[in-house]
Order: C-alpha cells, then sequence, then structure tokens
C-alpha cells in the first residue's frame, strides 16, 4: 500500500527569514517539533503550512519554499495583516485561550472581535490546506491556535482525516467553562477525527467538557482513548505525552565546545553549587514565585549564602501582550530585591539573563547544573525537564520539578515534584537537591534517562501517526 502523504499545519512554520547584512535568507528553526516531523515529511512525503512571520512578500515565499525543498519537504507560508494578528494570534491565542488554558482567568479578555478573527484566520489556515489537498493525505494540524481549521476545511467539502494535537494542557470544566464561546469552541474541535492531548489528565477535561456542553455526543471509554460519536461520525481522544530527540541532546552534550563551556562555567562557580532555570517569559512559568522560593531559601539556611547561586534565563516572548511586558517588570524588580538583600563582595545570588541563548551554552548550563528548577504554575508538557535529564550523560543533578506540568505525570519517580505555590514547601526541595548525596542522585537521573531513552520523541511521533492510520476517514477507527 502506497503511503499516504502528511499536511502538517502550525501557527509558525518551521522556517524563518533572516537578514544577514541586508540579504533576506530562509532558515529552518531547530524546534524539538521540526526534528520529530521531518523524518516523516521526508518519509512519506508532504508539506507544512504555517505563518512566515513577515509581511505579504513574493520573494519570502520563495526563499521559504527553497529552504524547505533542501530540506526535503514542501511548504505554503500563510501570511496574516498586523489586524490579523492583533486579533487573532495575540487577542484570541493569546489573551483568551492560552491564558484560559493555563487557568489564568484574569490575563483573559474575551473580545468578540477576537473570536470572529480567530474563525476567519483558522480559515485562511484551511484554505492554504485546501490548495494542497488531493483527497488522500493525512492532515495533521498543531496547538490552541488552530482549533478551528477542521470546522473550515469541512465547510470546504473536505471530508479527509484530520488530526489534532493540543501541545498546552485542556483546562477542567469550571475554568473552561468561562468560555463565552466553549459550546462553538467544543464544536470546531468534534470535526477532528482524532484531537491528541499532552496528559490524561487532560483529555479527562475534555471529555468532561463535552458531556456537559455537548450532551448530545455519545461517549464511550476504552483503557487507552475516549471514542466520541457525534452527527455520525466517530472521534478519538487520546493522550499522547510529548517529548525530545533524547539521543540527539545525549550526543550535543558531550560535544567538545559543550564539554569547554560545562568546564568553564564550573570553574567560574569554584566550590559553590548551581540552581539552574530557563523559561520563556510567560507567567505561566512561575518565575516570580520561583525567585521568591530561592529567597526563601537563602533566609532560612545563612550558611548557603556565597555558596549557592540561581541562573534564570528569562527568554522574551510575546512582548506586545500586557500580561507578558508587566511579567518583566515584576521579575526585574525580585531580581534586584533579592540580589540587594543578599549580595556580597564577589558574590551575586541571582545571575538573570534575558535573552535567548545558543544552544551550546543552555546545554553547558544543563550540565554544569546541580539542580534544574522548572516550576511552572501549569504547562502542557515542559521540555527543559526532559532537556536537561537527556544532557545529564554524567547521570547527576537533580530535577525539581512542579507537579503541575504535564511532565510530572511521566517523570514523577525520578523527580522531587514540588507544588510551585508553595514557596517554604520549594525552599524545602531545594535543600534536598543541593544535600543530595551522589549516589541518590544517580539513582534518580538513571530512572528518568532510561524512561526518556524510550519515550522519545519519535515514538510520540509514531504512536500518534499510527492512530491517525486507524482513523478512517468518517472518522470511526477500524478495531
Ligand atoms: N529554548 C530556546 N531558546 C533559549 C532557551 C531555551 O529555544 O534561549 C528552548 C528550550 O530548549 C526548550 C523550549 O525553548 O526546547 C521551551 O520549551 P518548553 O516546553 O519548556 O516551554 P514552552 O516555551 O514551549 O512553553
Ligand atoms: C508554546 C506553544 C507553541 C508556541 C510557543 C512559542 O510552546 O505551545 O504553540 O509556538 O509556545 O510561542 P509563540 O507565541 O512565540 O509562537
Amino acid at each position: 500500500m502506497k503511503e499516504r502523504e502528511v499536511v502538517i499545519v502550525s501557527n509558525r512554520l518551521p522556517l524563518s527569514i533572516k537578514h544577514d547584512q541586508g540579504v533576506a535568507k530562509a532558515r529552518r528553526s531547530s524546534g524539538g517539533l521540526v526534528t520529530a516531523l521531518l523524518p516523516i515529511l521526508r518519509d512519506k512525503g508532504g508539506v507544512w503550512i504555517g505563518n512566515a512571520g513577515t509581511h505579504e512578500d513574493e520573494h519570502a515565499t520563495e526563499l521559504l519554499q527553497q529552504e524547505a525543498r533542501n530540506e526535503g519537504f514542501a511548504c505554503v507560508p500563510i501570511y496574516v495583516t498586523e489586524q490579523e494578528d492583533r486579533n487573532f494570534y495575540e487577542g484570541f491565542s493569546n489573551q483568551v485561550l492560552w491564558p484560559l488554558f493555563h487557568d489564568f482567568i484574569g490575563e483573559c479578555r474575551f473580545e468578540p472581535a477576537y473570536w470572529e478573527f480567530y474563525r476567519k484566520v483558522n480559515a485562511k489556515f484551511a484554505d492554504a490546506v485546501m490548495s494542497v489537498y488531493r483527497g488522500d493525505q493525512t492532515l495533521w494540524v498543531h496547538d490552541y491556535q488552530l482549533m478551528h481549521v477542521a470546522a473550515a476545511l469541512r465547510e470546504r467539502g473536505c471530508k479527509g482525516r484530520v488530526a489534532f494535537f493540543l501541545h498546552t494542557p485542556f483546562p477542567s470544566y469550571d475554568v473552561f467553562a468561562k468560555l463565552p464561546w466553549r459550546r462553538d469552541l467544543l464544536l470546531s474541535l468534534l470535526q477532528y477525527d482524532l484531537i491528541g492531548l499532552q496528559t490524561e489528565r487532560d483529555t479527562r477535561n475534555l471529555v468532561s467538557c463535552l458531556r456537559r456542553l455537548v450532551p448530545e455526543a455519545v461517549m464511550t471509554s476504552t483503557h487507552t482513548a475516549h471514542h466520541v460519536m457525534f452527527q455520525g461520525r466517530r472521534i478519538v481522544i487520546q493522550d499522547f505525552p510529548i517529548s525530545i530527540d533524547f539521543e540527539e541532546f545525549a550526543q550535543a552534550a558531550r560535544e567538545p565546545e559543550v564539554e569547554e563551556r560545562t568546564r568553564s562555567i564550573i570553574a567560574r562557580m569554584g566550590m559553590g553549587q548551581m540552581i539552574f532555570g530557563v523559561d520563556r517569559q510567560d507567567y505561566t512559568k512561575g518565575i516570580p514565585h520561583r525567585l521568591r522560593a530561592y529567597g526563601a531559601l537563602l533566609r532560612r539556611r545563612p550558611d548557603l549564602v556565597g555558596r549557592v547561586r540561581l541562573v534564570q534565563i528569562v527568554v522574551p516572548s510575546r512582548q506586545n501582550i500586557p500580561g507578558y511586558e508587566a511579567l518583566k517588570a515584576r521579575i526585574e524588580h525580585l531580581v534586584a530585591s533579592i540580589n540587594g538583600e543578599f549580595t556580597q563582595p564577589g558574590w551575586v545570588p541571582i545571575h538573570y539573563i534575558h535573552r535567548s541563548i545558543p544552544r551550546e551554552e543552555l546545554l553547558a548550563l544543563y550540565r554544569a547544573a546541580n539542580v534544574a528548577l522548572v516550576t511552572p504554575l501549569k504547562d502542557g508538557m515542559n521540555l527543559v525537564a526532559k532537556e536537561f535529564c537527556a544532557t545529564r550523560i554524567d547521570d547527576h543533578g537533580v530535577l525539581v520539578l512542579s507537579e503541575f506540568a504535564g511532565a510530572a505525570a511521566e517523570m514523577y519517580r525520578g523527580a522531587l515534584l514540588v507544588n510551585p505555590f508553595d514557596l517554604e514547601g520549594v525552599a524545602g526541595a531545594l535543600e534536598q537537591a543541593l544535600e543530595m548525596p551522589l549516589n541518590q542522585q544517580q539513582e534518580r537521573m538513571r530512572k528518568l534517562r532510561r524512561f526518556l531513552k524510550h519515550a522519545n520523541v519519535h515514538r510520540w511521533v509514531n504512536e500518534f501517526m499510527q492512530v491517525i492510520e486507524h482513523v478512517n476517514h468518517h472518522g470511526s477507527t477500524r478495531s
């Protein structure tokens, strides 16, 4: 049987245009999703549809398509206008769905125009899909920005198999019910044939929202999936925890440049220990709570002053959105206040870096850290937690992980789980991590690495693709 081609649809293309000395060039981005999906696109053949990230421009389209061809796939760039970007991306995606799905109702702005533009821009993505659709490809749409694409595809007569994966959490009914367009959004989702979520908790939340808000849908469950019968179609809802390319991280961690940088960071720390945090500048990541927990640690353990430091990287993100700018000010105020309280000549408690860092530097920091402090208030998965472990080829280092990250459901045996809202609890876990004997660190880290070696992103893609293959184009499973 001929393999079905794949069409991937995501808000951002895995390619972007960079200007080098005034010359525009297209480059492939380095995210985990691209690494995972490229082999599939190369093997089966396929197209990636996503936002070009620039203004409409024929030259940009040519550059992006040429670079995609060099990488072994085809791409269709989408161009959104400034007004669409404000209402669809900054509006509905990032001031409605993102905060709502992460339980930040206070950050939500339920503007009717946002919803209108969300559907309009999702329809634009659907038009691009229809421009390459021949009736037999597998369509795989990604993330909260594009939940309405299948509905727009059905309006355009597409009867093919369309799958969706949500990279964020799906909230409980009590939170989701606050969305003014709650039933409409669920009806949009039910136009997919397969809905993949990060964890079992997310699938349970979606199923309970469907039970309350779409009571005419008939639901059954097996031990692996939930099935919804709706308007003569069967929709499968299943969890597929996303992961990383474990081997790629483990190998990159051994590269001479990373070894060299790791040694230099450790040498600069002297006898001291290092706690490491790296996050996008996002209120879901719990950075202020983390800084306060570290301050609480120094207050209750004055003997650690001068011996432990926190290196916190904050990568600028979504800077036009009000909540994100306010967060920067809050973080910087806390850094200044903790550094002001504890700094001594020759020692600063928090090394705060507000920019993205080169990959080798990130890997070296993972390797040099004694503790990775990953404390989101809520997170779909959190890849930083997994990358830290994959990089620890020495089996040392302790992961302190929020119980509200999707990763906690898989990594609870090796990590120290914390409630990020409990500052004293986090400070206590930090004490435990900093004092953990090496043999215990090894025992925990080996467990985590054994798990991740097996549950890597290639397995994630293969399992998802296998389930899509068993969903027929009317949305019913063959088994
Ligand atoms: N990362 C990055 N640039 C940096 C630092 C980190 O691209 O300067 C990457 C990091 O390696 C990880 C991703 O950003 O792959 C963050 O993913 P995560 O799932 O932890 O959170 P998200 O940002 O998707 O909410
Ligand atoms: C999260 C979302 C992605 C998003 C990324 C960066 O990982 O799940 O869909 O692309 O953050 O955010 P941005 O708004 O810059 O695309």
